[in-house]
């Protein structure tokens, strides 16, 4: 399989367009390297590839992708679809710009194909332009040019415009994708709210993890921005929390991804990006391929 990172970052990116702390500060002045809203390509076969999660920056993303090109026939593209790991924002609104895609499937949890259509009718806006398929990621694993994928019930987090909501259940999960001929496995996990329980088995099973990496501290987002938000980390498990985890799996290739703007490991030369260097856990770049 190859997967390749078209986005790092939480919603917002880096830096965030309203946000003038430190960090994003630097982002912009060109002292750290700008970063793109979460976003991963996947392909088993090399041929068909799916999204998982589809961000505002898609547009760019693709367009800065060879692997992602369009063609030999005018309107031919190797994208199949999409998955979605929970319906926020940042993971589904890119799927507007998909629009008039022909052909294209969507997999969700049946909570986020449900907010998609009662609270967020994004389905509805898109079928009516190139009508998309869309199916429920539930228990059972299902395969997509060369992959295995297994949805992993992950939290119950739901998108704020969900709060009003009455569905209960899996608002989250991670992915794991193994290839059917290399038998590599991956797992995409960017929205992480607590180490939930089997997870172990899951990473230990894994050559690769790319975890929620949302922020280092819980009380991060007071401290960088002035508001008092404890709620901000709310549904993020701290970096601080998940580390020791990670550190129990030293043969596993270990990456964090959806980096809030607020968060030190942005800064190569911070103590926090150190911590990380030292432990072999990987904060990589916009554009990185990996392959199983
Ligand atoms: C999150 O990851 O918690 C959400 O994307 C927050 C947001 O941007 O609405
Ligand atoms: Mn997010
Ligand atoms: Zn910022």
């Amino acid at each position: 399989m190859k997967a390749v990172l078209l986005g790092t970052t939480a919603g917002g990116g880096f830096p965030q367009w309203n946000c003038a702390c430190a960090l994003c500060v630097r982002a912009r002045s060109g002292e750290l390297v700008a970063r793109s809203q979460d976003c991963l390509a996947i392909t088993g076969d090399g041929t068909g590839w799916w999204l998982v999660n589809a961000s505002p920056d898609i547009r760019t993303q693709i367009a800065g992708c060879a692997l992602l090109n369009p063609g030999p026939g005018p309107r031919e593209t190797p994208l199949r679809g999409a998955l979605f790991t929970d319906a926020e924002l940042d993971h589904t609104l890119g799927l507007l710009t998909l629009r008039g895609g022909a052909g294209l499937t969507v997999w969700a949890p049946g909570t986020v194909l449900h907010a998609l259509k009662d609270q967020f009718d994004v389905r509805t806006v898109i079928d009516g332009y190139a009508p998309v398929a869309w199916r429920e990621a539930g228990p059972d694993p299902f395969e997509l040019d060369g992959l295995r994928v297994t949805a992993i019930p992950i939290s119950g987090k739901r998108p704020k415009y969900a709060r009003s909501s009455t569905v209960d259940g899996n608002w989250v999960v991670a992915y794991r994708f193994e290839d059917l001929v290399s038998g590599g496995v991956l797992v995409y996990a960017p929205c992480l709210a607590s180490w939930p329980e089997g997870f172990d088995d899951v990473v230990a099973g894994a050559q690769c993890v790319l975890l929620d990496g949302t922020f280092h501290a819980a009380s991060e987002m007071g401290s960088a921005t002035g508001s008092a938000s404890g709620q901000a980390a709310m549904g993020h498990l701290p970096i601080c929390a998940s580390l020791p985890e990670l550190r129990r799996f030293p043969r596993v290739r270990r990456i964090y991804t959806h980096l809030n703007n607020t968060n030190p490991v942005l800064d190569p030369a911070s103590p926090e990006a150190a911590e990380l260097r030292a432990a072999g856990v990987e904060v990589p770049p916009d554009g990185t391929v990996i392959e199983l």
